[in-house]
């Protein structure tokens, strides 16, 4: 071990990265990824699974309402398999028994746990009274929480900010009370829902939580190294970090991160030929679900961050936006490196 990552494990007891339970769900390591409408399809999960190893993934988000009304665009979203065992199915909607009603669905369809969001800010989530809209209608979260809690025997969670604006800082007090009606884990992300993604993640909110309910909290927001992910457990007493953004086109973040919490030490960064073949394999995989051309537009944003840093990357950005075939992917990603 380096004399730096001696220091730093010495800095990070190895006590602050055990693996914890939500119910009886073991979430080890306790690394986890996040829930990301539009990003965190089954392709994206089984490549993070492969590659990151993390000890829980969550799913985008799947509108209960157009569950009810059976959208088929939304029955494709019921496209995990075993491999990515254990799996969290993030649920938002702001009928209560809409949402049981769907939380049985995804039950028997094989969830390992039900998540609630009440984190979503967006204007078309909110709206509909859902997401980080529910901080601010305590009345109907409660009734949220309680229905779903009583459809399933899985274990439910809740994702929230911290609330709605600063004025109206509700996390902490809601969490008490979905806990007393059976909600086994919360996931903070550190921000209110009128920040956005603005300002930092203020991490003591997070410590806050901990130190309010029983129930494991995990904690989320600017987490982008190892390091960072030590420091809010070392910060916080969380119980598992939760990593978002910084694992597009970088689920070797996940297992990084595990590695460093376990051991003090860094992994050896990927190569240029594992992150060009782990984009390849990650849209191969959205092509057999969505089509080929439908899967090419929709990573077009994301597959290019895989070879991010790597010389010709900007110009493999500008060239995958009008990418149509698979073949058009992978000779432009393999045109990266090449001087
Ligand atoms: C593109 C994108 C989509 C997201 N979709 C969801 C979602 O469906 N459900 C949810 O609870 N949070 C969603 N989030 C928020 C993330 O789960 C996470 O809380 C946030 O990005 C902060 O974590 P980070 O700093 O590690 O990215 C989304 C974030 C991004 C960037």
């Amino acid at each position: 071990m380096s004399t730096t990552s001696m220091m730093s494990a010495l800095s990070t007891p190895r006590h602050v990265a055990a693996p914890f339970s939500i119910g009886s769900i073991l979430v080890d390591p306790p690394v986890i990824l996040a829930p990301m409408a539009d990003v965190t399809n089954g392709a994206f999960r089984r490549v993070c699974k492969r590659i990151g190893k993390p000890g829980l993934i969550v799913t985008e988000q799947i509108s209960t309402m157009a569950l009810h009304y059976q959208s088929a665009r939304t029955w494709k979203m019921f496209d995990w398999t075993d491999a990515e065992r254990p799996l969290s199915v993030q649920l938002f909607g702001a009928d209560p028994a809409v949402m049981a009603e769907a939380a049985r669905i995804v039950a028997d369809r094989g969830a390992d746990i039900v998540d609630i969001n009440m984190g979503c800010w967006v204007p078309k989530v909110c709206r509909q009274g859902a997401g980080a809209a529910l901080l601010k209608d305590a009345e109907t979260a409660v009734r949220v929480v309680d229905a779903i809690v009583r459809a399933v025997s899985v274990p439910v969670t809740v994702k929230m900010r911290v609330g709605w604006n600063n004025d109206s800082l509700t996390s902490v007090p809601l969490a008490i009370e979905f806990e007393k009606l059976g909600a086994q884990a919360f996931t903070l992300h550190a921000r209110t829902a009128k920040q956005g993604f603005e300002g930092s993640a203020d991490w003591r909110w997070i410590s806050e939580i901990k130190e309010a309910v029983g129930v494991p909290i995990i904690g989320n927001g600017d987490v982008r190294t190892p390091e960072d992910a030590a420091r809010m457990l070392r910060e916080t007493g969380c119980d598992g970090v939760m990593i978002g953004r910084a694992a597009i086109g970088n689920p070797w973040i996940l297992a990084e991160t595990a590695h460093y919490l376990k051991t003090g030490d860094h992994l050896p960064p990927p190569s240029l030929a594992e992150r060009q073949e782990a984009a390849m394999e990650h849209l191969r995989d959205l092509a057999a679900h969505l089509g080929e051309e439908h899967a090419v537009r929709h990573l077009r944003g994301q597959l290019p961050h895989y070879v991010k840093g790597v010389y010709g990357a900007s110009k493999a950005r500008e060239e995958i936006v009008r990418a149509v075939s698979i073949a058009e992917v992978e000779r432009i990603l393999q045109g990266v490196g090449q001087v």
